[in-house]
């Protein structure tokens, strides 16, 4: 089995690599194709990975490429893993809503539309491509922001592209930690759009758990999302949110703490990312012990202003280890080409799961997937708060999507303004034209 991997020379290769050399099943992948369009960033990553390969003998075979048809050609998998204009755009994304006192991350708010804007019209392409070179490839896609990119990319692709984030499958994790369930006994509830989901209910053996957790602040105080939202906002909500909603949930803290750091998310990883690709050019760097400690410190700093901005401490030392995407990628593209049944939260044509949306309007839900894809399960409707702010963010994708494909500034500023952490029109006038002045990718609207 083929797969191609587009961003091949981005740093969290290595974890799909660890996992598929880990994978000695049969119809594994026995061949993966790295594209990017910098060899430099290329050859980095292929020292890391030979550095993992060695002395395995069934190691899947790596060749590199800056050729995009040539990647796809032949490709039964392809994930999609890119970043356009690098961690210098995020960092614009950040500055640009900053200075304007809104959110500037790169999947919420202000920052999240810029991201957007720049990224649609590059995944379309790509989405096309491989329509005509590789129409029997299942996509996966990890292009931030997830929801956005996989809704575009479905326009061209339908159900073959599948989009995925580890964090409700972090979030499942660490609440059946909480609970003293091992992870896979729990059957997650969950529902909403990327980083905009909640956790309803924890069924283990056909009994909702999730009523005894609310009810134990010890044990609610154990994990990430107990610490960051609180015992009374979460017995409030009756549901444990995904933590990209302290973003709005707590909006003004996180907006200070923000503006207040040294530096943006965007500007650390920047340097922290120049540092390992330059070090490891060099070869008297051990590239994968470098790979392992940068790791490290990015996991360690994940979410760092939010956790700062909730006095919820340091990150648990459980949270700190890989396992999340890279797994969800192996499981997803096991069951599809093995026709191994799983049940995954995945990111999916919505049919009628959740009920105010459309059809085609890609959600956030447990999926079973088997080899003819991922279909939604049946869930319940969401509560009044989560279906409004649903509505609200999918209006804004929507415009965003709107602007990739007719060109229009006034799509754009659509999206921006109606974002619900963007409170003026005003504002969101002077967010796009800041963003035009500096992100070239955007002089496409008009
Ligand atoms: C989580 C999110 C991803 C994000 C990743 C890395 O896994 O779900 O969407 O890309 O964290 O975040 P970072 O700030 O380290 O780039
Ligand atoms: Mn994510």
């Amino acid at each position: 089995m083929r797969l191609t991997i587009l961003g091949g020379g981005g740093f969290r290769v290595p974890l799909v690599y660890q996992a598929l050399l880990d994978d000695h099943a049969e119809g594994r992948v026995s061949h993966v194709t790295l594209h990017d369009l910098d060899p430099a960033r290329l050859a980095a990553i292929g020292r890391v990975l030979a550095a993992q390969a060695d002395g395995v003998p069934d190691a899947p075979v790596v060749t590199t490429t800056t050729d995009l048809d040539e990647a796809l050609r032949g490709a039964d998998f392809v994930f999609s893993a890119i970043r356009v204009h690098g961690l210098e755009g995020r960092t614009i994304d950040e500055r640009v809503a900053l200075a304007e006192g809104v959110l500037g991350q790169e999947t919420v708010g202000a920052g999240g539309i810029a991201y957007g804007l720049r990224t649609v019209p590059v995944a379309l392409d790509i989405a096309s491509r491989i329509a005509r070179l590789a129409p029997h490839a299942w996509v996966i896609n990890f292009t931030n922001p997830a929801g956005l990119v996989t809704e575009a990319m479905s326009r061209e692709l339908g159900d073959r592209v599948i989009g995925i984030c580890d964090s409700p499958s972090g979030l499942g994790k660490r609440v059946a930690r909480a609970l003293g369930v091992v992870p896979s006994r729990a059957q997650l509830d969950y529902a909403g759009l990327n980083h905009l989901g909640w956790l309803r209910r924890v069924l283990v053996d056909g009994v909702d758990r999730l009523p005894e957790l609310l009810a134990d602040e010890t044990a609610l105080a154990t994990f990430e999302e107990g610490k960051l939202f609180g015992t009374d906002w979460l017995r409030a909500l009756g549901a444990i949110p995904n933590e990209y909603l302290h973003y709005y949930y707590f909006n003004r803290e996180a907006v200070t703490a923000a503006r207040a750091a040294t530096q943006t998310r965007g500007t650390f990883l920047l340097e922290q990312q120049r540092r390992f690709y330059a070090d490891v050019a060099s070869c008297d760097t051990p590239a994968l012990a470098a790979w392992h400690a940068t790791r490290l410190e990015r996991e360690t700093t994940y979410m760092a202003e939010n956790r700062e901005a909730a006095g919820a401490g340091d990150r648990e030392s459980g949270d700190l280890e890989s396992g999340g995407y890279e797994q969800i990628a192996l499981a997803l593209m096991r069951a599809i080409a093995q026709d191994q049944r799983a049940t995954l939260i995945l990111n999916v044509r919505n049919r009628r799961t959740i009920e105010h949306l459309d059809a085609d309007a890609i959600v956030e839900v447990p999926c079973l997937v088997g080899s003819s894809g991922a279909r939604p399960v049946a869930i319940d409707a969401l509560p009044d708060h989560a279906t409004a702010l649903v509505a609200s963010v999918k209006a804004v994708e929507r415009a965003v999507i709107e602007a990739a494909v007719t060109g229009s500034r006034g799509a754009a500023l659509r999206a921006l303004s109606v974002h619900p952490l963007v409170d003026s029109v005003a504002v969101a006038r002077r967010l796009l034209d800041a963003y035009q002045e500096q992100l070239p990718q955007l002089s496409y609207l008009r």
